[in-house]
């Protein structure tokens, strides 16, 4: 089990910026989404969203939707990363990972709103969700993508991500990374938690 306080998700919340500065924020889905993380996944052109769930959605189907927002439920988080458009908290990408305690894996999915591709917010989308993951005790990161997805092959790519084939679909391509065991550098509040929470758990090690 991990030991994210599932009251008060606020508290995991990151501020990252787009590759020209803009602030990013990356914080859990909230029960108050729903709405607009629809509309999100509805306004995703319809290529993105078929590279997002490996075929032909229009939204969310409702059952996935409830899932969504269910963010801890069977070690499954969900993630919204938001701008501020127009004096609005605005959605302009989302990742949803799924932590393997046996494996000590990571396994995601993510996207970003078609009017920002390219802005750098898939990369720091996954710096920020290595170290997510690090936080839960994985060890490995890794996701699906259809092997006609040229971008996300790129971004994994550029992002450190090994290539295997998928062990039971030809379409698909798996990327794989190793977890650096401390990610100093990339610093999350999951992490920093995390690790407050373990020095809380053997004062011992910290006299
Ligand atoms: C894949 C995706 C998440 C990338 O997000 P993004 O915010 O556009 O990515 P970034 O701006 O950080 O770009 C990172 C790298 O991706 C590659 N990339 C981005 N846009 C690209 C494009 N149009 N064509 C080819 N490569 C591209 C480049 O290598 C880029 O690095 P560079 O800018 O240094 O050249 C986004 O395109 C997306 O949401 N696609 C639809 C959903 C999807 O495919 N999800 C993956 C299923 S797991």
């Amino acid at each position: 089990m991990s030991s994210l306080r599932l009251d008060d998700l606020k508290q995991y919340s990151d501020a990252l910026r787009t590759r020209h500065g803009a602030p990013l924020n990356v914080r859990f889905v909230e029960p108050g989404d729903t709405e607009e993380l629809q509309h999100y996944f509805r306004s995703l052109s319809i290529r993105s969203r078929y590279n997002r769930f490996f075929g032909a959605i229009s939204e969310l189907p409702k059952s996935l939707l409830h899932d969504f927002l269910q963010v801890g439920e069977r070690e499954r988080f969900s993630a919204v990363a938001t701008m501020m458009v127009d004096g609005f908290e605005t959605i302009v990408g989302e990742v949803r990972y799924a932590f393997h305690a046996e494996t000590a894996t990571v396994e995601f999915g993510l996207s970003v709103d078609d009017r920002w591709q390219g802005h750098g917010i898939g990369s720091a989308l996954l710096r920020n969700l290595e170290c997510r993951a690090a936080s839960l005790g994985a060890e490995h990161l890794y996701g699906d993508t259809l092997r006609s997805n040229e971008t996300m092959i790129s971004l994994a790519r550029k992002s450190g991500f090994a290539f295997i084939n998928h062990p039971d679909d030809w379409k698909l391509v798996r990327f794989d990374k190793q977890i650096a065991v401390a990610p100093k550098e990339i610093p999350c509040a999951s992490w920093r938690l995390a690790a407050l929470s373990r020095q809380a758990a053997s004062p011992s090690a910290a006299a």
